[in-house]
C-alpha cells in the first residue's frame, strides 16, 4: 500500500480499513491480518499512556512509536499523527515537524486535525511532498474548546466546507469523526479523496477504530465502537489461570522444564 494506491481505492469502490497501532506486536499482527493502513494516533496518550486527553503527547513520543510501527509492517500504509501544538503555530513549524516524522520514522504520511482552518498548512505540507491526511468533525485536540470528546458535530455547511478545503489544499484523505451519517455521506459524495469515518456511519470510503477499544480492552464503549473480540476477558482469565497454576504447582510441568 502507498498513498496513490490508498486514493485509488475510492475510485475502485473498495472500502478502506484502518486501525490504530502503537507498537511492534500489534502493528505486525494487524498488518499480517490484511489491514490497509495503520494510524499511529495521538490516541496513544490515552490508551498507552493512560492520560485523559491526547493533548500532552509530544512529537518525540510520536516519532518513537511511529518508527516502531513503520518498521514492523510489510504492507500497510503507516500514518503518524502530528500531536497538539506541533503544527498550529505556523506552516513552517508544520513542515519542519512533519518532515521529521517522515524522515525519522519511515512512515508514509502524517495526519493533522482540521479542515478549512488548516488549509494553508495542508497546502504547504503537500507542496513539500509530505502526504497529509486531514481530520474534521470532532477533533480531540480541541477538547478544551469543544467541552467534551463525545461532542457530535452537526454543522453541515461547516463540515462539508472543511472537507472540501482539505481536498483543495492537497490532503490525500480525510478522517470524519463523530458526525451524522447523512453528512458523512454528502461529504463522501462531494470530495474525490477517501473519507475515513469513525462514528460517521456506513457511507464513508473507509473506517478507522482505536484498536484497544474494538477489542474491549479499554472499557470505552460509545455507540460507534463495535466490540469485535473480548480480549480483556481473555487476558484477565489467562492471567488468573497463570497465577493459580504457579501457586498450586501445576505450572511449570515437566514438559516445560529442562
Ligand atoms: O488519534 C487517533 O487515534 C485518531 C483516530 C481516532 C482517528 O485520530
Amino acid at each position: 500500500m502507498n498513498v496513490p494506491e490508498f486514493q485509488r481505492a475510492k475510485q475502485r469502490g473498495k472500502k478502506l480499513t484502518v486501525l490504530t497501532a502503537y507498537d511492534c506486536l500489534w502493528a505486525s499482527l494487524l498488518d499480517e491480518a490484511g489491514i490497509d493502513a495503520l494510524l499511529v494516533g495521538d490516541s496513544l496518550g490515552m490508551v498507552v499512556q493512560g492520560k485523559t486527553t491526547t493533548m500532552p503527547v509530544t512529537l518525540e513520543q510520536m516519532i518513537y512509536h511511529g518508527e516502531i510501527v513503520a518498521r514492523s509492517v510489510k504492507n500497510a500504509l503507516v500514518i503518524v499523527d502530528l500531536p497538539f501544538m506541533t503544527y498550529q503555530v505556523s506552516s513552517r513549524q508544520a513542515v519542519k515537524n512533519a518532515g521529521r516524522i517522515l524522515k525519522e520514522t519511515g512512515c508514509h504520511a502524517v495526519k493533522l486535525e482540521g479542515g478549512a482552518q488548516q488549509s494553508k498548512t495542508i497546502e504547504r505540507l503537500a507542496a513539500s511532498d509530505l502526504p497529509v491526511m486531514a481530520h474534521v468533525g470532532m477533533r480531540p485536540q480541541s477538547v478544551r474548546k469543544l467541552g467534551k470528546m463525545s461532542a457530535v458535530q452537526r454543522d453541515e455547511d461547516q463540515l462539508v466546507a472543511d472537507a472540501v478545503a482539505a481536498e483543495q489544499a492537497g490532503a490525500f484523505s480525510v478522517v470524519l469523526e463523530l458526525i451524522p451519517a447523512t453528512i458523512a455521506q454528502k461529504i463522501s459524495e462531494t470530495v474525490s479523496i477517501p473519507t475515513i469515518g469513525i462514528g460517521a456511519g456506513p457511507h464513508c470510503d473507509g473506517q478507522v477504530l482505536v484498536t484497544p477499544d474494538m477489542f474491549g480492552m479499554t472499557g470505552f464503549k460509545p455507540r460507534f465502537v463495535k466490540q469485535f473480540a473480548d480480549l480483556k476477558s481473555t487476558i484477565f482469565d489467562g492471567t488468573q489461570k497463570y497465577i493459580a497454576e504457579v501457586q498450586n504447582g501445576e505450572f511449570p510441568a515437566e514438559k516445560h522444564s529442562h
